[in-house]
């Protein structure tokens, strides 16, 4: 009896893998387990057999059983899984994935440099860490100037050059000044932009510290205010909307002589600082906002990069991403920090 029972347990897996629909299915579990069952006929015989076998013999008849009914209910799934893909319509859409976006501030740098670059200037990146004397004293901030404070820095664990100075985690954009004078071999006429990571040793409401800057610089023969102020109002249409124009307000840099600060006419009141029922503006002070920094080069910072003053001048501005960005779109953040603490459902706004 112990070779028919493994006789018929080879036969029935090797039919049960070959049975390809549900009826055919059903009608290999009649033949084998029905009551007339090729499986049910053999175990009736157990009765006849010796005592002594018959413990042994059960325990077998139980596996073969148990394997049959398993092989059965595995074919009975695998015949329901193709039936699936019958029925599966493939011209049916699809579940589509989420779709990712730009970063509100690469999209800035993107739009930025494109007005940039419609005017002539080369879009460009300085290094984030560079030497002292790219990012000071070659735009007139010597070591003991008190106006070096302002820009609080990050000093380099690192080698310290008797030339150069120790190396920094780049404060501003403007190191790239002297560094586009020597990539040009000091011959103007130079339209730079340089837009590139800052970092200050400042985290709060209104400060992170990284940043970004984008910094433009232009020298050439004859350059004067007038092609300052002119860039200042291209950039303001251009990113800001056609009603928008800036003024120049004085103010002190190290680096540029005379220096300004550009305001921008604000997007609700149009520089009137009143809206039209009279009542004061609330989105500006006096009609105007602050955008960021400007000047005609000092003639110290072009004899730095080995041009000379005599014969060449030039204007530069810096100003911050994140800030010219959320001006543009009106975004009232409360917090700067949450540009940067990757929170989704800030992000998907933009
Ligand atoms: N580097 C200055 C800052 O980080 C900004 C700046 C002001 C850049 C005037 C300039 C400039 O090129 O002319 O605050």
């Amino acid at each position: 009896m112990e070779k028919e029972l493994e006789k018929l347990r080879l036969s029935a897996l090797t039919k049960i893998q070959h049975t390809l629909d549900s009826d055919s299915l059903n009608d290999v579990f009649l033949g084998l387990l029905g009551k007339s069952g090729q499986f049910t006929r053999l175990v009736k015989k157990l009765k006849d057999q010796p005592t002594s076998e018959k413990p042994n013999l059960g325990k077998l008849v139980n596996k073969v059983k148990n394997e049959i009914e398993l092989a059965l209910e595995r074919q009975k799934n695998i015949i329901a899984g193709k039936k699936l893909e019958e029925w599966l319509d493939v011209t049916a859409p699809g579940i589509k994935p989420p779709q990712g976006h730009l970063h509100i501030v690469t999209q800035a740098i993107e739009e930025i440099t494109r007005i940039y670059e419609r005017i002539g200037f080369t879009r460009v990146r300085y290094p984030e860490i560079d030497w002292e004397w790219y990012a000071f004293e070659s735009l007139n901030m010597p070591r003991s100037h008190p106006a070096r404070d302002d820009f609080e820095t990050f000093f380099i664990d690192g080698p310290t050059s008797p030339t150069l100075g120790r190396m920094v985690l780049t404060p501003h954009t403007s190191n790239g000044q002297v560094r586009e004078m020597e990539r040009l071999h000091h011959k103007p006429p130079i339209r730079m932009i340089n837009i590139t990571k800052c970092y200050r040793p400042n985290w709060d409401v209104s400060h992170v510290p990284m940043f970004h800057q984008f910094e433009g610089l232009v020298v050439d023969k004859g350059i004067n205010i007038t092609h300052l102020k002119g860039t200042m109002d291209y950039f303001a249409r251009e990113f800001f909307g056609k009603d928008r124009k800036t003024r120049l307000r004085p103010f002190h840099f190290q680096f540029t002589e005379p220096s300004f600060e550009v305001d921008i006419n604000c997007g609700i009141c149009l520089g009137k600082g009143k809206l039209e029922d009279e009542t004061t503006c609330r989105f500006c002070k006096d009609g105007w906002l602050e955008l960021g920094g400007s000047g005609m080069v000092h003639p110290n910072v072009l004899k730095a990069g080995k041009i000379d003053p005599n014969i060449y001048t030039g204007f530069a501005f810096g100003w911050g991403v994140e800030r010219t960005y959320m001006m543009k779109s009106g975004t009232k953040l409360d917090d700067i920090r949450l540009l940067y603490s990757n929170d989704i459902r800030f992000l998907e706004q933009f």
